[in-house]
C-alpha cells in the first residue's frame, strides 16, 4: 500500500457520505490522520469510528460551513488534535432542490446554495490558511463541479455557486503558492452519492443522466477520491489551479 499521507493532519468537509467520506477513507488508508467534518453530526461520528474500526486515524467534529464561527472551531478542533494542519479538502456542499428560471427563482434558495457552497468554500479557506501556514502545509482540494465548467438551463443558483468556487481557487492558488501551498478543484460529474440518490432513483431518469456521459454511466465516489489524493499529494507538485474534471467526459460535450 502507497502510504502517500503518512504523518500528515488532513481535514475533510462533508465526509459523513459520498465523496467526502470516500476520500477521508483514502486518506486514512494511505497513513494520515483525518479530521472528518460535517454538518450531519451522528453520521460523521459513525463514518470516523468506522474508519477507527479498521485501524485508520480519524476523529470527527460537526460543523456548519455557512456559519464561520462554526468552521473557525472546526480547524481550532483539528489543530487541537495533531497540533497541525498540513491538507484540506473543502468538499461539502448542497444541491439545487428546485429549478426555475430566472424570474421564478426562489431566493432562499438562492442565498442557501450560494452561503453554503461559495461563502462555505471561502470560509474553509480563510480559517484553514494560518493553520495550513503554521503546520507547513502543502495542499488544498475544493469540491467544484463540471457546473463550474459549463452550465445547464434551471439551475442558475447552484451553477453560479460552482463558478464561484472555481474562481476562488484561482484566487487562493495565486495567494498561496508563494507559502508552498497549492490550491486545486476537483470538478465531478454525475455521482453516484446520496446527493445523486433522490434524482437516479427512478430508472428513466438514470438512464437519462448515465446517457449524458461520453462514458455511459454514472461515476463512484471512489473515482472521485483518487483524483483528490492525487491533487492533495506531493505526486501533483506542478499542478496548481487547476479545475481536474472527473466526468466520464461530460465537460467535453
Ligand atoms: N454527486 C454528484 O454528482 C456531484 C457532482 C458535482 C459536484 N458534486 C459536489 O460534491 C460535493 C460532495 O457531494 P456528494 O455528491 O458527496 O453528496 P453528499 O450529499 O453525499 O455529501 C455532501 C455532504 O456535505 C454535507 N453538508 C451539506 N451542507 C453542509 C454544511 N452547511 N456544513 C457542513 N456540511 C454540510 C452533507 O451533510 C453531506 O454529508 C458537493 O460539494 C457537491 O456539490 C457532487
Amino acid at each position: 500500500m502507497n502510504m502517500r499521507f503518512e504523518g500528515r493532519s488532513v481535514l475533510v468537509t462533508g465526509a459523513a457520505g459520498g465523496i467526502g467520506l470516500a476520500a477521508a477513507e483514502g486518506f486514512a488508508r494511505e497513513g494520515a490522520w483525518v479530521m472528518l467534518a460535517d454538518r450531519d453530526g451522528d453520521r460523521v461520528h459513525a463514518a470516523a469510528t468506522q474508519i477507527r474500526s479498521w485501524g485508520g486515524q480519524a476523529s470527527a467534529v460537526t460543523v456548519d460551513i455557512s456559519n464561520y464561527d462554526s468552521v473557525a472551531a472546526m480547524v481550532d478542533a483539528t489543530v487541537a488534535e495533531t497540533g497541525a494542519l498540513h491538507i484540506a479538502f473543502n468538499n461539502a456542499g448542497i444541491p439545487a432542490t428546485m429549478s426555475g428560471d430566472f424570474e421564478n427563482l426562489d431566493l432562499d434558495e438562492w442565498h442557501r446554495l450560494i452561503s453554503t457552497n461559495l461563502s462555505g468554500a471561502f470560509y474553509c479557506m480563510r480559517a484553514e490558511v494560518p493553520a495550513l501556514k503554521a503546520s507547513g502545509g502543502t495542499a488544498i482540494v475544493n469540491t467544484a463541479s463540471i457546473q463550474a465548467l459549463v452550465a445547464s438551463p434551471g439551475m442558475p443558483g447552484y451553477i453560479a455557486s460552482k463558478h464561484g468556487v472555481a474562481g476562488l481557487t484561482k484566487a487562493a492558488a495565486l495567494d498561496l503558492i508563494p507559502f508552498g501551498i497549492r490550491v486545486n478543484a476537483v470538478c465531478p460529474g454525475f455521482i453516484e452519492t446520496p446527493m445523486l440518490a433522490p434524482l437516479v432513483a427512478d430508472p428513466g431518469t438514470r438512464a437519462f443522466i448515465e446517457g449524458k456521459a461520453p462514458i455511459g454511466r454514472l461515476g463512484a465516489a471512489a473515482e472521485v477520491a483518487d483524483a483528490v489524493l492525487y491533487l492533495a499529494s506531493d505526486s501533483a507538485s506542478y499542478v496548481v489551479g487547476a479545475l481536474f474534471s472527473v466526468d466520464g467526459g461530460v465537460a467535453v460535450l
